[in-house]
Formats: structure tokens, sequence, C-alpha cells
């Protein structure tokens, strides 16, 4: 072996040498990066060295590239294996930073609607009491929204201005009402029902919304009388609003109940005094009762629409609007509140 090619041989011996004899001093990744540079980039220690390569006899190069290939490969191989070491402590490292007792992040709960929890609450004290729940559509035909309920096709309540029509004998239901005539065809008397649902008008502004939501009721025996409604109702609205509430009946009109009544209830704000902190209060401007629904005793036309003998039967009815019960509830001041979707509000009711 010549001279020149044992001398090539060793400083290639004394690379590889000189790299393992570097263990535990690359502490980082980067570091360690910075030591495969050193010994295998591009101008590294062993590229160096392979500059002595041209210079050797041809007949020795074989034995030298050999060599040289084998201690690329273990330099190589070494600093893998540090890194492979170093890699495990890390994340074992991270692992013992990891506290597994610590709480972890807390899911985000939603919360019902506070029309939602207003309409479960009204529906539940009415199945309570005995009412049955009816559902039906919400586009409904002229016949059962209004002709069937004693409104003939004269009558304000049909005014194009209140109705959102689909066709000409076709509308967004006004009112949860038509409601009792499909319950009334569907059965015969006796009979307790309540209709919860979405109603629409055409009205927009700061009081009214085009879509709302309206609970019926209907009640039909032998031998039903204003005294059953009083009684039905004031249970109700005590339930609803505390036991103090105070009830009253004020008369009124709707076409489809004779007599007809408004249900006011004693200010749910000032307790029916009228004033508030020394103010006129603002939820019942002073008069001490706010109005919560409409009622009456079933009208005879609307019996002999749905095949019932009015000599044989009587009955009641009555229909409120949720929204208005949750913004008293809740002493909510405008209406468009419940639309808006907005988080802060909603999450106050979780
Ligand atoms: N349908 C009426 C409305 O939308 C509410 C109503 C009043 C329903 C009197 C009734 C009733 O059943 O008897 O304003």
């Amino acid at each position: 072996m010549s001279n020149e090619l044992k001398s090539f041989l060793e400083g290639l011996d004394s690379l590889a040498h000189d790299c393992e004899s570097r263990k535990g001093q690359a502490c980082s990744l980067n570091e360690l990066d910075e030591l495969r540079i050193e010994f295998l980039g591009r101008k590294g220690k062993l590229a160096q060295s392979m500059g002595a390569l041209g210079k050797l006899d041809n007949t020795d190069k074989p034995a030298a590239g050999k060599k040289a290939n084998e201690i690329k490969q273990s330099i190589t191989a070494l600093i893998d294996s540090w890194q492979a070491e170093l890699n495990a402590a890390e994340s074992g490292k991270a692992m013992s930073q990891f506290d597994p007792t610590m709480p972890g992040r807390k899911p985000w709960a939603g919360s019902l609607h506070p029309v939602t929890l207003v309409m479960d609450e009204v529906c539940d004290v009415l199945t309570g009491l005995g009412f049955e729940h009816a559902a039906g559509p919400e586009v409904e035909n002229d016949w059962h929204n209004f002709e069937a309920l004693n409104i003939p096709p004269e009558h304000p309540a049909r005014d194009m201005q209140d109705t959102l029509y689909v066709s000409e004998k076709i509308v967004l239901r006004t009112h949860t009402s038509g409601m009792q005539i499909r319950s009334m065809l569907k059965q015969e008397p006796p009979l307790a029902v309540i209709a919860p649902g979405k109603v629409y008008r055409r009205d927009s502004d700061l009081t009214h919304t085009p879509m709302f939501h309206q609970i019926e009721g209907l009640l039909v025996d032998k031998n039903v009388s204003m005294g059953d409604l009083r009684g039905t109702l004031t249970v109700f609205v005590r339930q609803v609003f505390g036991p103090k509430t105070e009830v009253r009946f004020r008369p009124s009109f709707f076409p489809f109940t004779e007599p007809s009544a408004e249900v006011d209830i004693s200010c749910v704000m000032c307790g029916g005094k009228g004033t508030s902190d020394g103010k006129t209060c603002r939820i019942c401007k002073g008069t001490g009762w706010v109005e919560i629904l409409g009622c009456g005793m079933v009208d005879p036309n609307v019996f002999k629409s749905v095949g019932y003998d009015p000599e044989v039967y009587t009955g009641f009815a009555f229909g409120l609007g949720i929204e208005r019960i949750a913004m008293l509830k809740y002493g909510i001041g405008d209406l468009r509140m419940f639309f808006e979707n907005d988080v802060r509000f909603l999450e106050q009711f979780a």
C-alpha cells in the first residue's frame, strides 16, 4: 500500500474518531444540525479530506473511495442516533411538563331560546290541566284561517295589510285559531286541546315582527261556562306568573267568540302599584295592569261550521302570544331581541 493511500485512510479514520469524540456536545437539535454540517456539509470535514483523493494513484482510488463511503455512512448513522436520542428527550420533557390533573377547556354549552323556554312552560302548565297537544300547517287555507272562524270576507282581519297571501285562497296562518277548526273536525266533544306554533303577519315595527309564536286553547263540552274559562285561565296565569298575580277580564271582541274578553294581569314589574322606584311603571304605563291574552265563549257560528250542535255544546277558547309572555316574564323591553340571535342576549337564559 502506498504511503499516500495509507495517510488518506488514516485521515478518514481520525475524522470518524473526531466525530465520535463529540458525543454529548450537541445539546439541542440546532447544535446537532451544525455538527452535521461541520462533518458532512458541502464544505465540511469529509468533503475536505476527499480533496486528496484526486492526488492518489489510480490503482489506490477504488480502495480510497470505498473507505470514504464507509466513513460517511458511519458518521451519518452516528449523528442520526444522537438525533433520535435528543428527540426522545425533548418529548419526554414535554410530557413531564404536561399536567393531566389540570382542568380541560370547558365546552361551550348552548341554551334554549327564551321563546322555547316560555313555550315549553306554557304547554307544560296547560297539559297539566288536561289539554292535549295538536299541531297543524303554517300554510293554511282561507276557510280554516278565516271563514270557519266566523270571519267573513269583508272583515278587516282579512285585509291585505295584515295577511301574507300565498295565493288567493292560501295564506300563511295569521293566528293559531284555525287549529280550533282542525281539532273539532277531527273529533267529537268533549275535547280540550292546545295548539302552539308560528304565525305570520304583514307587520314589522318596534312591537311587531312578521313571524311570532302563539298558543291556542280550546275546550268544548256540555255545560261549559264563562266561569270555567275564568277558573282555567286564573290557574294558568298564577302558575306561569306566580300565585299572587291578580287576573282581570275585560270585555272585548273577536269574531270567533261571543262573549269575548281580554285578560289582564297585575303588572309583573310594579305588582299593580303603577309606580316603580317612584316613577311611572314603564311596563304598565302606570295602569297597574298588562294585557296577556284574548279569550271568549266559542261563537255558535263556529260550531255550525264544523257540524257541532250549538244547542248541545258550549266551549271556550283562548289565544296568547308567546313573545309577549316572555317579555313580561323576563323583563325584555325590545321584541327584536328575540330574533337577532345575539349570543350575549341568548346566553343569559342558560
Ligand atoms: N286569534 C287571536 C289573535 O291572534 C287571539 C285569540 C283571541 C284567540 C280570542 C282565541 C280567542 O282563541 O278566543 O289575536
